[in-house]
């Protein structure tokens, strides 16, 4: 009987000690299961990321307006440039994927700020996100890596999975609809995750954020398509910035009373307004494969005071898996 006590209080003590290890024990395993998934789906790839695998590195800065500092403090709005690291990328875990597919279009920033504070992003050029909760995102990507006795995807499973996840075929129609980019420089990327934005009174507004190509938008026709290489992507970029920055408005697409903050499959409507805070200037794209964006990854939780994380879970699950896939490809260069 003492001893029953003894223990069921012992545990009693330990249980909140002992709860957010195992909580944190479970957020790991999801995140290498995610990454492991990717792994699966793309084949071992050493040293490339396991999303986002083909990309460039290339440099800039940004600068915010009044429009921005009426909504948050961040400094990245103070209106002096900002210094920025961007990675542009082909979406998938394969670094030879070809340019021509139907795949995202990755943009991804991190913004060097005063003080040390870094702001860092990773933006698709759709503006919704194939998961709505982080627990279907290996699943998704399973369903989709063939099977090695057939070499393709197992057709039931895959309709058993659509099936029950329906919001999870959306980027997929989007993208089906949306031409192959022309270039990296001409295609709209979205930050798909809603943050919340403070400013210096206090006020608070959730938004999601976009980059608008000043050049406009543009694809290219399926005639113009079978004319050009896999790779085109990278030195069209090269060129292009060679003869002049290329430039992208930031916009915020600011959210209003019911629209849903927490799920990346859901589009807000149309109508909700679209203000330009500043502009991201890219001057310079790297001559080769490598560069200083080769060895970070780009946690879209890592975030100035006067932004924060909204709780959309995806948003939140981003951290781990983006740790553990730098962790993996930095181990496999350095064994290279
Ligand atoms: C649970 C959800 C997600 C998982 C498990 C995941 C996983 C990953 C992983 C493992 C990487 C490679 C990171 C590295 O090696 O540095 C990556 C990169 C990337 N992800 Fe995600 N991701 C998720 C959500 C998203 C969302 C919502 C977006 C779009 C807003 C996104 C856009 C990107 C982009 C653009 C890259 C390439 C970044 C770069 O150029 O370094 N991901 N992701």
């Amino acid at each position: 009987m003492k001893r029953t006590l003894l223990a069921t209080s012992l545990a009693a003590l330990l249980a909140p000690a002992l709860f957010p290890i195992a909580a944190a024990q479970a957020q790991t395993s999801q995140a290498e299961a995610q990454v492991n998934a990717l792994e699966g789906l793309a084949g071992p790839q050493p040293g490339a990321r396991r999303s986002g695998a083909k990309g460039i590195c290339a440099s800039g800065h940004f600068v915010g307006n009044a429009v921005g500092r009426s909504l948050t403090s961040a400094s990245a709005f103070s209106g002096a440039q900002v210094p920025v690291v961007a990675r542009f990328s082909v979406g998938g875990g394969n670094p030879k994927a070809s340019d021509k597919g139907k795949s995202v279009r990755g943009l991804a920033l991190a913004f060097q700020l005063p003080g040390n504070e870094v702001w860092q992003m990773a933006n698709i050029s759709a503006p919704v996100f194939f998961v709505a909760r982080p627990d279907q995102f290996a699943p998704f990507v399973q369903a989709r890596t063939a099977d090695p006795a057939t070499g393709k995807p197992d057709p039931e499973k895959l309709k058993a999975f659509n099936a029950a996840n329906p919001e999870t075929l959306r980027q997929a129609a989007y993208l089906a609809q949306a031409p192959v980019p022309a270039s990296y420089g001409t295609v709209n990327y979205w930050g798909v995750n809603a943050f919340e934005f403070v400013n210096a009174k206090g006020e608070s507004r959730f938004a999601r954020w976009q980059f608008v190509p000043e050049a406009g938008t543009q694809g290219l026709s399926d005639e113009q398509l079978k004319a050009m290489p896999d790779d085109f992507l990278a030195g069209e970029l090269r060129q292009r910035v060679a003869a002049k920055p290329v430039v992208f408005d930031m916009k915020l697409q600011l959210a209003e009373a019911g629209d849903n903050l927490t799920d990346p499959t859901v589009a807000w409507p149309d109508t909700r307004a679209l203000v330009p805070v500043g502009q991201l200037v890219i001057t310079q794209v790297e001559a080769g494969m490598g560069g200083a964006c080769d060895g970070m990854t780009f946690n879209p939780v890592a975030l100035p005071a006067g932004i924060k994380p909204s709780a959309d879970p995806v948003l939140n699950a981003r951290a781990a898996p983006y740790a553990i896939s730098l962790g993996r490809r930095l181990g496999e260069a350095a064994r290279r």
